[in-house]
């Protein structure tokens, strides 16, 4: 087995109906945060934590982000022809950004097996998983956070946040114990699928990105639909856990949850507020609003 990861898994299959009606007819990872497609800062943290190759496993109406990956012929012939060279290297560097291969998940079962589409590419070595609705702001980014885990620890690892109160009901749930030696490192013993408050193991919310042994692929393919009835990531990875080390990681950096109304309107002003270009001008704008 090869133990660099050098390939990323982007669940891309999902209809996005948290963010109706804008993804009627637009893929959710093709809506704008600021500027750029909330896919585009997956595979730009992706690239910034070493990944080669991307994987992006997509759906059925969401071709607007092949689109978006590839030379856009006309666009970069116009904007050359205009002398817009600073637009025409914008455009350009999207579609040089990646390796990007894509696979089609033809049903939409679950995480689980739309990870689980991406065997074939992926193979036989350790790799990378992004949900691409989670932004994540950190520096250094975090996946690459998280390769340095697995390759001083030598086990899977998945990024977690520590949720208070009966929000954790919306994410998998760690159970396990904080590392003596780095408390941002937690040993997995366990984990559940969107527990109720009340049954959850740990304030420990495992958040979307995973490194991951390619055992779990074989494990994946005999989960069984479990919670909403569909094959879950977090059962296969459970499953992993009692054969393998799994660890948790307590990422350094912001998550915002940019495939939800109010977590995309949280990102937009806090992405634009880092931005030299009007970061000035919009704190200003802020200010002025009576609120
Ligand atoms: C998925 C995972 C869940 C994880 C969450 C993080 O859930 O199944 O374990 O906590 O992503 O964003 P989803 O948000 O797709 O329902």
């Amino acid at each position: 087995m090869n133990n660099r990861v050098r390939k990323a898994v982007f669940p891309a299959g999902g209809l996005g109906t948290r963010f109706l009606p804008a993804t009627k007819v637009i893929p959710k990872e093709m809506l704008a945060l600021v500027d750029k497609p909330i896919i585009q800062y997956g595979v730009e943290e992706a690239i910034a934590s070493g990944i080669e190759h991307i994987i992006i496993v997509t759906g059925r109406g969401k071709g607007a982000m092949e689109d978006h990956f590839d030379h856009s012929f006309e666009l970069d012939a116009t904007l050359e022809r205009r002398g817009k060279t600073e637009l025409l290297a914008v455009s350009r560097g999207v579609s040089t950004l990646a390796r990007i291969s894509y696979v089609r998940q033809k049903e939409p079962l679950g995480l689980g097996h739309a990870v689980l589409c991406a065997k074939d590419i992926v193979g036989n070595e350790p790799f990378a998983v992004i949900l691409p609705d989670d932004v994540i702001d950190a520096d250094p980014p975090c996946l690459k956070q998280m390769l340095d885990v697995f390759n001083e620890r030598g086990g899977s690892v998945l990024a977690t946040m520590t949720i208070e109160g009966p929000g954790i009901s919306a994410y998998g749930v760690l159970a396990g114990s904080q590392d003596s030696e780095n408390p941002r490192v937690y040993n997995c013993t366990g984990m559940v699928e969107k527990p109720k408050f009340e049954n959850a193991p740990s304030k420990q919310a495992i958040i979307g990105r995973y490194v991951l042994t390619p055992r779990v692929f074989e494990l994946l393919e005999q989960t069984k639909p479990g919670a909403g009835g569909e094959i879950q990531l977090t059962d296969g990875i459970l499953a992993l856990a009692k054969e393998q080390k799994v660890f948790g990681y307590t990422f350094e950096g912001k998550r915002f949850d940019a495939g939800d109304k109010f977590g995309m309107l949280q990102a937009t002003v806090e992405f634009a507020l880092k931005r030299p270009e009007f970061a000035d001008k919009f704190r200003e704008y802020l200010k002025g609003l009576a609120l």
